[in-house]
């Protein structure tokens, strides 16, 4: 039995230490924000926060959570840099399809955190890994400066 600490409650989880997060928050817990899309590290659709860092929750086994909080996209709005993302992202109309989107917002809420005021080369370093098949980029970048913005 493994516990993990998700949005602010606990939970214990019958499953393989192996067992990648991602799969527990989807299949076992039923927070289905989270997203697959690679599952090896590569796109940034399951990104999630431990402890306020953004990780990749597909290779994230969950033995490595350790006491560490893990924050999804379900509950990012209740943190005050997670609002401002969300509002953002909102006002600016970011969406496309939307598949990649709860993984660029929990990157850019890690982004701001550790970043306040980044400027664009520090977003496009720290939104690198996250993969938009609809080419949002530019509007991701843009809400992401109004969210700095308002901070
Ligand atoms: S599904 Fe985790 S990075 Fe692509
Ligand atoms: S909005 Fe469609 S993949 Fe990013």
């Amino acid at each position: 039995m493994t516990q993990l600490n998700v949005n602010g409650q606990s939970h214990d989880i019958d499953a393989p230490p192996d067992m990648p997060v991602l799969w527990v928050l989807r299949d076992i817990i039923g927070l289905t924000g989270t997203k697959f899309g690679c599952g090896i590290a590569q796109c940034g659709a399951c990104t999630v926060h431990l402890d306020g860092v953004a990780v990749r929750s597909c290779v994230l086994p969950i033995a490595a959570v350790g006491d560490r909080k893990i924050t999804t996209i379900e509950a990012i709005g209740d943190t005050p840099v997670g609002k401002r993302v969300q509002v953002a992202w909102r006002e600016l109309d970011v969406v496309q399809c939307g598949y990649c989107q709860s993984g660029q917002v929990m990157q850019a809420a890690s982004l701001l955190t550790q970043n306040p005021r980044p400027s664009d080369a520090d977003i496009d370093a720290g939104m690198a890994g996250n993969i938009c098949r609809c080419g949002t980029y530019n509007r991701i970048r843009a809400a992401l400066k109004q969210a700095a913005k308002e901070a």
